[in-house]
């Protein structure tokens, strides 16, 4: 196996030691900005009940539990070695209820529809086998009006990375919002990107 396919591979799914100490880093440092737009973008209110799908470290669900105050956050995860890392982040937000890790395939994960307030995913649409299905499920989990904030990186930039295409299925801003309006999220869909150059962070926000 080539690198470019193992280090694909570790960015779907991070096992084992590389992915406790590399990829944990890399999503640490290399996600940081995405993931604070995206936590913007998420106008997170005191009793919100929120998803995040693919929360690799657990840092975004560390940030958005700090500013709840009755609400809370379920975060679905399917690799092993990132829901331990997570679970020690959040130790303290575990226990006083505000958040429930899961380990799972999201596609599958039972969750009660039209529940959450919010949802997000950052970094981790490439990755979905069925996107349309996955979209879908999201609008469903969501009340009426719910958001739903998917945060990924620039299609160009990311193809001079290399990544193996059979597992990074890469996005423009625009199919995007047509992935979300055609699952049923038609009452507002916006997109931001920031930076510049060859480091171009996208986010788009719909609201079912
Ligand atoms: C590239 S990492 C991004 C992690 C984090 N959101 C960030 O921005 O740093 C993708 C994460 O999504 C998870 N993931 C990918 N597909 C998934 C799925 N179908 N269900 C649950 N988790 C998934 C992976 O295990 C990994 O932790």
């Amino acid at each position: 196996m080539s690198f470019s396919s193992y280090f694909s591979e570790q960015a779907r799914k991070p096992e084992g030691l590389f992915g406790r100490l590399v990829m944990s880093s890399v999503f640490n440092i290399g996600n940081a900005r995405l993931n604070r737009l995206v936590y913007e973008m998420m106008s997170i209110r005191a009793n919100d009940r929120i998803i995040e799908i693919g929360f690799g470290t657990g840092r975004l669900i560390d940030r958005m539990a700090r500013r709840l105050d009755g609400g809370s956050v379920v975060g679905i995860d399917f690799s092993k070695t990132m829901v331990s890392l997570a679970e020690r982040r959040n130790r303290a937000h575990i226990r006083n209820g505000r958040v429930r890790l899961i380990q799972g395939d999201f596609i599958d994960v039972p969750l009660e529809k039209g529940y959450y307030d919010k949802a997000c995913s950052v970094n981790t649409v490439y990755f979905w086998d069925r996107p349309d299905l996955a979209a879908k499920r999201v609008a469903e989990l969501l009340k009426p009006r719910g958001r739903f904030v998917v945060g990924f990186e620039d299609a160009g930039q990311l193809k001079k990375r290399k990544l193996e295409d059979g597992v990074f299925r890469l996005y423009s801003v625009q199919e995007i919002e047509g992935l979300l309006f055609e699952a049923g999220f038609r009452n507002g869909i916006e997109a931001g990107s920031r930076g510049s150059g060859s480091s171009v962070v996208n986010c788009v926000v719909a609201l079912k």
